[in-house]
Formats: structure tokens, sequence, C-alpha cells
């Protein structure tokens, strides 16, 4: 079925225009904001998340200490230094026989043989490439410690590494005996410059042996929550109007191996019961932001969660190679059946349910909502077939009991009726040339089967973070997707963030970029935010003829509003003259976004983080007839009041 009303242009037709000093045949718009095609999906524009890249860890999770849980590799225990100043005498070790918990078992053990004022002993750790610290801060930690001996108080101090300058400073005095948590403030006064290169302190001036775990500290965070986010990536999201959070992966749900999958059972209850888990992305996962955490940044943000759950599959075998490893679907699988059952309940479960009180006892008593839920992850990675029966194990228990949901496959599959999935999950990844070519791929796709999910798309070609070229891409193929939103019900870009620090990334060409401090929305952020901050209930017939190749559009209507969401998007290096026709559009000023780079090649970085950014500018409309150019790689997006 062709999406785009062919309509006739006469009045106008082709004409020449002189553009940019040179001849420019002008290409023809016709928009007929009467003509409603179909509706827009109200949940186009969503997030996918997983912990990729320190997305979480070093990331949004605003945690500042590393390794707060005291690992070891080959050269000791990462991140953390002994503090020994002047004479004080100390060493550190992990002590595998003590822990807080059964699921921190271990403890860093701090012998101190001689210590005293001014020759303090203890630990310091650096936060994840550096802690930022800024002026008149409260910062809020904890640790669990158990004491053998007098060690009196401990300090607890954010340095300077340049100086040596405490920037905050608290005491805490150490009760003595079995482990205890104990909280601690510390909070700035005069900062002289906001950077990351500071670092926590905790130390003692007695002598005396002091077992650590669990060390945490927080700044503010995004709606004061307690183990909460950075406020700067949260308000970054809200800037680009999502409906929901398809969570907690990607990759991440499923684990290398069988045993590294996505155990939301240990990711909630208090930080002290959860012992963390390798993740895919080569280094290790805290689930300080666990299930409880995603579906409060949902409702942070006021959106609905999208739940994939773990179907059984491992990224690899035991030889480490591909395709990975499954779980046999029947009896072997039934455990994380449950583990999908449970998960639904501890979501949206009312507290009369096992999993909807333990909700309420972590904190929240109310339900979320929730509406989709995602069998695994990119199955068609699974060569021996084993999804077709494992997704319709899920598929039958789960609408057993929750006949509400709808249900999304990762591949096509061929199952029993009771268990076909309501939606299909499609991934993209691909370079600007072949994004542009990719934007009709949904135009003439048949309408009868399941609906799809773009669960995971990008144009790449920009590191750490995408460049112009690449938002030209999204951008393009945004309009497509627009186009195609009675069947494209959901869209989420991945991966969503990065830490730019060196040896943080494990897959270029993330959305937001980031360091202990500073944030930066990519060229494809700023054309996602344009696009989900404009886009009506109704696309309307549109359109474009004797256009360049490189050029694409997409026209919906907010009928409440009464606004025609005019978007051209222009990714050859020549300026496109169009002539354009608006009907049912009114004669006066239009609202313009404009979003424009001079090559492929520009970018945003965390140096420069506003390089290129939308402009706003208001533009004359005469709906009848009017002329309008559009440059060279430039991004519009305008609003046109409608009759
Ligand atoms: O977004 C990065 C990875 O790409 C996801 O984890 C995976 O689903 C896909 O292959």
């Amino acid at each position: 079925m062709k999406m785009i009303a062919k309509m006739c242009c006469a009045a106008l037709g082709a004409g020449i225009l002189a553009v940019s000093g040179m001849a420019q045949t002008a290409a023809t718009l016709h928009v007929d904001t009467t003509k409603p095609l179909h509706s827009v999906s109200p949940m186009l524009y969503g997030l996918m998340t997983e912990e990729i890249n320190h997305s979480y860890d070093g990331g949004l999770y605003a945690q500042m200490v590393s390794n707060h849980v005291f690992r070891t590799n080959w050269a000791g225990v990462e991140s953390w230094g002994l503090v020994r100043n002047d004479n004080a005498k100390a060493e550190a070790a992990v002590d595998k026989t003590s822990g807080p918990s059964a699921a921190l078992p271990t403890s860093l053990k701090l012998t101190v043989a001689a210590a005293s004022a001014g020759n303090e002993a203890g630990l310091s750790n650096p936060g994840y490439w550096g802690m930022a610290v800024r002026p008149h801060t409260k910062y809020a930690g904890s640790f669990y410690a158990k004491i053998d001996g007098d060690v009196g108080t401990m300090t607890a101090q954010l340095v300077s590494d340049a100086t040596g300058a405490v920037l905050a400073q608290a005491a805490i005095p150490l009760h003595g005996g079995a482990w205890s948590r104990y909280n601690y403030t510390l909070t700035t006064g005069v900062v002289a410059s906001v950077s990351a290169a500071n670092h926590l302190e905790l130390t003692v001036a007695h002598a005396g042996t002091v077992w650590l775990q669990l060390v945490t500290l927080f700044p503010p965070t995004y709606h004061d929550r307690v183990n909460g986010n950075r406020a700067d990536l949260m308000e970054m999201m809200a800037a680009m109007h999502p409906k929901f959070l398809r969570l907690p992966g990607g990759n991440y749900l499923e684990g290398d191996a069988l045993e590294d999958w996505y155990d939301w059972y240990k990711t909630v209850g208090p930080l002290v019961d959860r012992p963390g888990h390798m993740a895919p992305w080569t280094y290790w996962s805290t689930d300080g932001l666990g299930l409880l955490e995603y579906l409060e940044w949902c409702e942070d943000l006021k959106i609905e969660p999208v739940l994939a759950v773990y179907a059984g599959y491992s990224l690899k075998n035991k030889n480490g190679g591909r395709p990975g490893d499954h779980i046999k679907p029947g009896k072997d699988l039934e455990p994380y059946v449950q583990a999908a059952l449970d998960e639904v309940e501890y979501v949206t479960g009312d507290v009369s349910t096992k999993w909807g009180a333990e909700r309420a006892k972590d904190g929240h008593p109310a339900p979320f909502p929730l509406t989709y839920v995602e069998i695994g992850n990119e199955d068609w990675f699974d060569s021996s077939h084993s999804y077709d029966a494992r997704f319709a194990q899920f598929a039958i228990a789960l609408r057993k009991k929750y006949p509400q949901l709808k249900l999304i496959t990762t591949t096509p599959i061929k199952v029993s009726k009771e268990a076909e999935p309501d939606v299909l999950d499609d991934h993209y990844y691909k370079s600007p040339a072949a994004m542009f070519d990719l934007v009709h791929r949904y135009d003439d796709a048949p309408r009868s089967g399941e609906k799809i999910f773009v669960g995971e798309w990008a144009t790449r070609s920009g590191s750490p973070t995408p460049n112009f070229g690449d938002a030209l891409g999204d951008a393009a193929w945004m309009t497509g997707m627009e186009r195609n939103s009675d069947l494209i019900v959901m869209a989420s870009y991945a991966p969503l963030f990065v830490n730019v620090n060196p040896g943080a990334m494990q897959w270029p060409t993330d959305l937001i970029g980031y360091d202990a401090v500073r944030a930066y929305g990519s060229p494809s952020y700023y054309a996602q935010c344009m696009f989900a901050a404009h886009i009506g209930d109704a696309v309307v017939a549109s359109d474009v003829s004797g256009a360049q190749d490189r050029f694409f559009t997409s026209a919906t209507v907010s009928e409440k509003e009464h606004v025609l969401h005019l978007k051209l998007v222009n990714a050859s290096n020549h300026a496109q003259a169009l002539t354009m026709t608006l009907t049912g559009a009114k004669a006066g000023a239009a609202k313009m976004w404009t979003l424009h780079a001079g090559s492929f090649g520009a970018t945003n970085s965390i140096t420069e983080p506003e390089a290129i950014k939308p402009r706003e500018s208001v533009l004359a409309v005469n709906a009848a007839a009017m002329r309008h150019t559009v440059p060279a790689y430039t991004i519009e997006v305008i609003d046109i009041p409608v009759k």
C-alpha cells in the first residue's frame, strides 16, 4: 500500500529559482491538512537503555564511588588506593570471609598499625573518571563497617586532586563491633572551579581494624530520589519528549553466558542485598540501578516501561563463540517463565500480590503502568531456532495471567494462534548513506500482520557521538517512521548514553555523551528532540516531486492544537528550493526550528557541546502558494497553524 497520497500541484508547478548563487530547480510540495491518512502512534518516540558505555555505573546512576563493593582484578582492588599520611602505618586487603550480607559476603579489611591526627590512614576512591564537586552542595554518603579495636571516628573528605585542598569533610563516630551501616553528609562551601579532579578519602586517626563494604556518595539527584539519577541526564531525556523506556536491554538482558542473565530478583531491595553481576559489555554491573530504579526513572519522566524479560538465550556459547547457548524449552525453561511472571507482578501487581507487596516494601506501593512486554532480545542470533518454542512458552503463560499485555517478538516466528506476538521488534544500525536508502522501508510493508517496534536504530559514523551526517540519516529515517506510524507503534534509538572518558566506551555512536561533570547532546539528539516535540496525531496527505534524492519530508497534524508539523530534511550538499501549497493551513507567521551544519563530519563534543543546536525563527506562510528554500545539510521543523 502506498502511504503517500499522490496529488496534483498544477497550480504552482516546478519553477526555476536562484538559490545560494546557483540556478536550482524548485521541487513542489503539497500538503493537504484536511486529508488525514491515519493516526500517529501515541507512543512513537521513546528511549532504549542498557548498561553499556558506563550508562549507569559512571553515568546516569548518580553514585560517585567506583567499585563500591571492592572487586579485585589482577592488579588488586580496582579503583581503591591506600592513604598513609606521614608516619601512619596501614595495609588493606580483601577479606573473603566477612561481609555485611549474603549478597556481599566480602569486604576490604583496613589494618591500621599506627595512626594519629595528622598521620591518618585509610582509603581513597577516584570515582568514575573523577568526582564532580560543586559549590554549596550536599553529598549524601553511607558505608557498612565492622570494627575491631577503638578506632574512634572515621573522617570522610572530598579532596582536590590538584591541590590536596579539602572541599568538604565529615566525622563519623564508629561504634565498634559487628557490621553496621553508617551515614554521612559532605557539604561544600566555595569551590574555586568545578571539575572532576577530586577524590573521596575515608581515614582514621587511631590504630585498629576496619572492614568496609558498600561505600556510597551521592550528589543531589533528579527529583531528590534516594539512590537516584543524575539530574542533568534526566533533564536531557525529558527534553526528548519520550513516551516509553525499553529496559533493561539489549545484550544486557541476555548476558554473555547463561548464568549472566538479567536476574531481576537480585536487582531489587536494599543495596546490601544486591550482589551485582557480570554484564556483557566487559565490566561488572553493581545493579545499584535495578528494576525499581528503572521504574522510578519512568515515573520521573512520566513514561511507560517497555519491559524486556529474559527468554533463555545467552550471547555466547560455552566456548565463547556464537551462536549462544539457550535454555531448552519445556521444563528447563519453566523457572525463567516464572521469573517473567513474577517480574510483571513486581511492576504491575497491587500490594495484595506477593511481588506487589515486595515492591511496596522496597518503597513503592503504587503499581506501574505496563502495556508492552518484549520476550528476549535479537533472538535471530539463535540459529538453533529454539526461539519459536521459547517465545510460545513465555507468551502462553504471560497471556494466561495478563491477557491485557501486548507481547513483542524479537524476530519473525511461527507459533500457534494463542502464542502469536502483537508486535515485532526490528533493529537498524546503518551508515548515513544506507539510512537514506532505508527511509521508504515500511511504505509498502503489509499492514495485516503484527505491528512494528523499531526497538533499536541509529545512523552510525561518528564517535563517541553521532555527527551531523548521522543526524541527517536519523532525521530522514524519522520522516519514514512518522509516515508509517500506523504500523510502527514505537521506536527507540540505541545506545542512548556514553561516558566519553578513555576506556569507558564499548560501542561508538551514542546519542548523549558525558563525563563526571558535563553532558552534551549530539546533533542526532537535537534532531530527535525537534521531531518528538513537534508531532501530531494524524499523518496527512502530502506529496513532493522534483526534489533531489536526499530530500525527505513528514507532515502530521495536531488536531487539538490545530497545527501542521512539517518536517523537511535536506541531506544533500545543494539547497533545495520548494514551491509549497499547504491546503487548510492559515496564512501568517509559523515557528521554525532549524538544525544545520556545514558538513557531515561537523559535530558536538564534550568541549564543544553546542556547536550544532536548533535555532528558532519565524517563517511567513502563504498557504496558497509559497516559496521556501531548505539549505544544504539542514533539518527543519515548521509548526504552521491550520484552520
Ligand atoms: O545497542 C547495542 C547493542 O546492539 C544491543 O545491546 C543489542 O541488542 C544490539 O545488537
